[in-house]
């Protein structure tokens, strides 16, 4: 069987006008920076790869050598494309906008660099999470300043988001709004080829991926929920679960997508406003996951509809199967 590449995907999807030139190019270089990051994650010690910077970012989370590494290999392969007219990332505190010498274009970029990175020293899967947004326009037509309030915007207007895992295979999986498609690094060619065509989130599911070791400080409809599934066949629910938790959401996400579940991050009384950041985690992880046939709230809304306050708020996420995202959504009611 002859498979497509990412490549031919993203020009069927711009001779299909879903998406112009300068986006096809800015999705074409996100993914190759995705290879050029897998490498690395792969060379992992030998590289000299593994362990702290020795500086903390914006969120005052300790950052990896591989977190700065990923956000330098993003922001220099995007620079110069001139379809940019800033970035946004997890790891810088302000957005970066796109100077002379180098052109400035359309669209906005937010990235998670490196997601997951409490795994890169154990050897778990690890991923990069990204989002693109327009950069509004002023009313006389012109394109706004690209700062912070540019960025500002629902996910629901997100014109494209995906992510990559660094797992046992690289999968790059992205959507520009007609359905998901993953695509496997092909070692040997250097190509994303597509494996994963319209990925369909089965609309039940008997799994949940949620971190309980912090059950104590929960709200009460998500300690409900899953004390439901943790009763099994015994319980209301009349059926047992099973549990996952990776740590590493683009691992949970990719999972929730190949084979149905609920993945959880909600809020409790120490992380009050959730753990996930809404517009490098959330948003992005909610196109890809509702576009999937799945939902994606905070409890009580749906993610992509909630107006951003700040470019590093943090929201709880409920995201995956649908009628299990709807039950725990309804509990909250
Ligand atoms: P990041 O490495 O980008 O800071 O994100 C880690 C996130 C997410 O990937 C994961 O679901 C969650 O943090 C894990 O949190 P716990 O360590 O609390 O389980
Ligand atoms: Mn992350
Ligand atoms: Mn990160």
């Amino acid at each position: 069987m002859r498979r497509v590449t990412l490549t031919q995907y993203l020009v069927g999807r711009q001779q299909n006008n879903l998406i112009n030139a300068d986006l096809r190019l800015l999705l074409e270089t996100i993914a190759r920076a995705c290879k050029a990051i897998s490498t690395r994650v792969n060379k992992g010690a030998l590289a000299d790869g593994l362990g702290a910077a020795g500086t903390d970012n914006i969120q005052g989370e300790a950052q990896k050598k591989l977190d700065v590494l990923s956000n330098e290999i993003l922001m220099e392969a995007n620079v110069w494309g001139g379809n940019l007219a800033a970035f946004a990332s997890e790891e810088v505190e302000r957005p970066v906008p796109i100077t002379e010498p180098y052109k400035r274009g359309e669209y906005l970029l937010l990235i998670d660099p490196l997601d997951g990175s409490s795994n890169i020293d154990v050897n778990i899967s690890v991923g990069t999470i990204f989002s693109v947004l327009r950069c509004p326009k002023t009313a006389e037509g012109k394109y706004c300043e690209p700062e912070e309030a540019a960025f500002l915007q629902p996910g629901s207007r997100q014109v494209a988001a995906g992510f990559a895992v660094y797992g046992p295979t690289t999968v790059f999986v992205i959507t520009v709004g007609d359905g998901v498609h993953g695509f496997t690094l092909d070692r040997e060619t250097y190509t994303f080829v597509q494996t994963h065509p319209d990925i369909k989130i089965p609309a039940d599911t008997a799994e949940f991926a949620i971190n309980t070791s912090n059950m104590r400080r929960w709200e009460p409809p998500v300690k409900r929920y899953i004390d439901e599934c943790l009763a099994g066949t015994d319980g209301p629910r009349g059926k047992d679960f099973n549990m996952r938790w990776v740590a590493s959401m683009v691992a949970d996400v990719f999972r929730t997508l190949t084979r149905g579940g609920i993945f959880m991050y909600p809020r409790d009384s120490k992380q009050k406003e959730g753990r996930l950041r809404l517009m490098y985690e959330a948003n992005p992880m909610a196109l890809i996951v509702e576009q999937a046939g799945g939902a994606a709230t905070d409890g009580a809304r749906r993610i992509l509809d909630i107006q951003p306050k700040g470019l590093h708020q943090r929201v709880a996420v409920i995201l995956g199967s649908k009628n299990e995202v709807d039950r725990v959504t309804s509990y909250h009611k």
